[in-house]
C-alpha cells in the first residue's frame, strides 16, 4: 500500500550487473546506481561476491522504502567449487549424491552473498545436437523428475531464509529442450500428451519440492512464445499447481516476443508478459519503460502488478532480507565456504560417480599402478580450467583444479614412467602432432588418450549439426591404435558423442563428460580401480546424427520392426539400423551383477494401489561394485498409446 506504481513496477525490474566481480566495481552505467537508489530496481544478476552485494544493497539502502535488492546468479554445477556437469551428475543416478552437490553449491553461493540460483534446469533433451543438454538431467522423464527435486531440496537446504540456502529457480518453463532440430531457442511443436507426459513432470516434481521461483524459456510453444504464454504460467503453474513463487523471464524473453512476431514493440510485449504471468521482466527493460503507463492506460489492471509484486517480494520477506538486507554478505562465511575440503570431498564423490565405462575389452581396466610406461595423448590431457565445463566460475585462485596429467602422475607408482604428446587440437584439421604422440605411444605400456569437444563446445547457443569426436581427434586415435598398443579413450563432453570406430577397434572407453574440479583424481580412481565405475547413460547415443532424435522411450508404431534387419514396410530405415549405439541405462562394472528371483506382489491394481516388485542382486565378480537397478515397465494396452 506504501508503494507507488512506479516503485512497484520497479520490483519487477532486473538487470544485469555491469560489474566485473573478479576486479572490483565498474561504474560502467551509473544510471543504473541512481536507479537503484530511486527504487526503481528488484533485483541484479550476476553480482556476487561480499564485496559487490554489500556495496549494491547499500544503494537499495538509500531508497526511499529501502526494499532491498535480491541477487541472482547461475549457479549451474557449483560455485567456488565445480562438481561435474549437471549431465554428467546424471549419469550417477544417484540421488543423495546429486542433492548434496546442489547442497554445497547453495551453502558457497549463499556465503558469497547470492540469494538466487537460476537453477535447476529441469529440461527434458532427447536431442544430443542441442547444446544445454548438458545443462539437465537428460531424457528420462522419471529420472529428471526425481533429480529435479533432489537438486531444489539441495539448494534450498532447511528452506530460504536460512543463510546457507538460496532461492532454486525451475526452469525453462516449459519445453525449451525440443527446440525443432536441436537448435537453441528454436520454435517447439508439440502435442498435449508428449509435453504433459515428458517435459511437465520435471517441472511438477520442482514445485511440489518447493521451488522459490520458476523461469519461463524463450522458445514458442505451439506458436505462443512462452513468456507470452497463459497456458503455461496462469493456468497450469499458478492455478493447477497452485505456485506462490514468482516467475522471472529469462535473459530479455520479454522484448524477444517482438522477433517472434508475437509483440508490435515493448509496449505491447509487457502487456502479454505480464497478462500471461510473467513477474519479473530480466534485462528487456520492456515492464520498466512500460508497465506504469499500461496500467494508466487500463489495458493491465493494478491488480496483475499488485499480485507479481507481492510475489516477490513475499520471497525477499521469507529470505530475512527485511530484517537484515546484508544477511548472506558476511566475511567470516565467504571465507570459510571458498576452501572447504568437505566440499571438495563431495565433488570428488560426485565426479567418480559420474563416470561411465562404455568399454572394456580383456578387461584392460582397471591399471597396475605398477605399469612401467604409460602415455598420455590428447588435446585434454594438461589443460586445467577446462575440466569445468560450461557453466562455471572461474576464481583467481582456481588452481586447486586437478588436472587429468596430474591426477593420474600422482596415482602411478615411484618407477613408472609417465610420457606425453598432444596429438592434435579439438578441432583444428592438422595431423603435424602425430608422429609425435605415435612415438609417445611407442615407447609405452599402456596408453591413454584424452579427446572430446572443448569447454565451451556444448552450452547455452552451443547447438551442434554434426557430433561427431571433432577434428581430427578419431584420426589420431586410429593412428595410435596402429601401434598396436593397449588403448584406454577418455571422452570430455557436455553431449553424446558419435565415435563408431573408437567404439568398435578400441579395448576401453570411459565417458568421463566434464568432471570439474577433481576431474583428475576421480578419473585416476577409475583407471587404477580404486573406485569401481557405477554411471549409467542418460541419454541415448545414436549412431548418426539421422536418428535424432533419439530416446528409448518411443512408441511401439503399427509396425515395428521384428529386428534390426528387418525393412519388410515396417517402421526401420533402410540404410541404418533402429537401435542406438549405446542405450539409454547402459554402463560397465568391473565386477558383473546376476539378478534373479524377479517377484511381483500381484497382478492386478487399482488407480491407488502399488505394486512391490523385490528380486536379489548379486555381485559375481571378484570386485567390490555398485548397481543401478533399473526397473522398465509397459502398459500394454492403454486409452492412448504409451511407451
Ligand atoms: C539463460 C538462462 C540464464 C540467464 C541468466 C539466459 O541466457 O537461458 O538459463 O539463467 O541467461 O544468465
Amino acid at each position: 500500500k506504501l508503494m507507488t506504481l512506479n516503485e512497484k513496477v520497479g520490483q519487477l525490474n532486473q538487470y544485469n550487473g555491469d560489474w566485473d566481480a573478479a576486479k572490483g566495481p565498474i561504474t560502467k552505467d551509473d544510471e543504473k546506481q541512481q536507479q537503484i537508489r530511486d527504487g526503481l530496481v528488484g533485483s541484479l544478476l550476476n553480482i556476487r561476491g561480499l564485496q559487490h552485494t554489500t556495496q549494491l544493497q547499500k544503494e537499495a539502502m538509500k531508497s526511499r522504502l529501502k526494499i532491498p535488492l535480491l541477487f541472482g546468479q547461475d549457479v549451474i554445477h557449483g560455485y567456488f567449487i565445480t562438481f561435474p556437469i549437471p549431465l554428467a551428475e546424471a549419469a550417477s543416478w544417484d540421488i543423495p549424491a546429486i542433492e548434496l552437490a546442489a547442497r554445497v553449491a547453495g551453502t558457497e553461493a549463499a556465503a558469497g552473498g547470492i540469494h538466487w540460483t537460476f537453477a535447476p534446469m529441469v529440461d527434458i533433451a532427447r536431442d544430443p545436437r542441442w547444446g544445454r543438454i548438458m545443462e539437465g538431467a537428460g531424457e528420462d522423464t522419471y529420472l529428471g523428475s526425481l533429480i529435479a527435486a533432489a537438486r531444489v531440496r539441495g539448494f534450498q537446504g532447511k528452506g530460504i531464509g536460512n543463510t546457507d540456502a538460496v532461492m532454486a529457480c525451475a526452469k525453462h518453463f516449459a519445453a525449451y529442450g525440443a527446440a525443432v532440430a536441436g537448435r537453441d531457442y528454436n520454435s517447439v511443436s508439440m502435442g498435449l500428451p508428449e509435453f504433459w507426459n515428458v517435459y511437465l513432470p520435471p517441472f511438477k516434481a520442482a514445485a511440489d519440492a518447493g521451488a522459490a521461483t520458476f523461469m519461463n524459456s524463450f522458445n514458442d510453444l505451439n506458436g505462443i512464445p512462452a513468456t507470452g504464454n497463459a497456458y503455461l504460467q496462469r493456468e497450469i503453474l499458478k492455478r493447477k499447481w497452485n505456485f506462490k513463487g514468482f516467475v522471472v523471464s529469462d535473459w530479455g524473453s520479454v522484448g524477444e516476443m517482438i522477433n517472434h512476431g508475437y509483440a508490435k514493440d515493448n509496449y505491447d510485449a509487457a502487456l502479454k508478459a505480464i497478462t500471461a504471468g510473467s513477474d519479473m521482466d530480466m534485462e528487456s527493460r520492456s515492464y520498466k519503460n512500460h508497465l506504469a503507463q499500461l496500467v494508466k492506460d487500463k489495458k493491465v489492471p493494478l491488480a496483475l502488478v499488485n499480485d507479481a509484486v507481492k510475489r516477490i517480494l513475499k520471497k525477499k520477506f521469507e529470505m530475512g532480507l527485511f530484517d537484515d538486507p546484508y544477511k548472506f554478505s558476511n566475511a567470516a562465511r565467504e571465507k570459510a565456504a571458498m576452501k572447504n575440503p568437505a566440499h571438495m570431498q563431495a565433488a570428488r564423490d560426485m565426479a567418480k560417480k559420474s563416470i561411465v565405462l562404455l568399454k572394456n575389452e580383456n578387461k584392460i581396466l582397471p591399471l597396475s599402478k605398477n605399469i612401467k610406461t604409460v602415455a598420455m595423448i590428447g588435446p585434454v590431457v594438461k589443460l586445467v580450467r577446462e575440466n569445468l565445463g560450461f557453466w562455471s566460475t572461474e576464481w583467481p585462485d582456481s588452481n586447486s583444479i586437478v588436472s587429468q596429467w596430474e591426477g593420474i602422475k600422482n596415482r602411478l607408482g615411484p618407477d613408472s614412467k609417465l610420457v606425453y604428446a598432444q596429438g592434435c587440437g579439438f578441432t583444428d584439421t592438422s595431423r603435424a602432432g602425430f608422429a609425435e604422440a605415435i612415438a609417445a605411444a611407442e615407447q609405452a605400456d599402456v596408453v591413454i588418450m584424452s579427446m572430446g569437444e572443448h569447454r565451451a563446445m556444448s552450452g547455452e547457443a552451443k547447438s551442434r549439426s554434426n557430433i561427431h569426436l571433432p577434428g581430427v581427434q578419431e584420426d589420431l586415435i586410429k593412428a595410435i591404435h596402429a601401434t598396436g598398443k593397449p588403448v584406454v579413450v577418455l571422452i570430455n563432453a557436455g553431449r553424446p558423442l558419435i565415435f563408431n570406430w573408437t567404439a568398435d577397434h578400441v579395448p576401453a572407453i570411459v565417458y568421463t563428460w566434464w568432471l570439474g574440479h577433481q576431474a583428475g583424481n576421480a578419473i585416476a580412481d577409475v583407471l587404477f580401480g580404486d573406485y569401481n565405475p557405477s554411471g549409467k547413460l542418460p541419454a541415448t547415443f545414436p549412431r548418426t546424427e539421422g536418428q535424432i532424435p533419439i530416446y528409448y522411450n518411443y512408441f511401439n508404431t503399427g509396425r515395428p520392426a521384428q529386428n534390426e534387419n528387418d525393412v519388410n514396410y515396417v517402421s526401420a530405415y533402410i540404410d541404418l539400423q533402429n537401435s542406438p549405439k549405446y542405450a539409454f541405462g547402459y554402463g560397465l562394472s568391473y565386477t558383473s551383477f546376476e539378478y534373479s528371483n524377479l517377484k511381483i506382489s500381484r497382478t492386478a491394481i487399482t488407480k491407488k494401489e502399488s505394486i512391490k516388485v523385490s528380486f536379489t542382486l548379486k555381485n559375481t565378480g571378484s570386485m567390490a561394485g555398485e548397481e543401478v537397478a533399473q526397473l522398465y515397465i509397459r502398459d500394454k494396452v492403454g486409452s492412448i498409446v504409451r511407451p
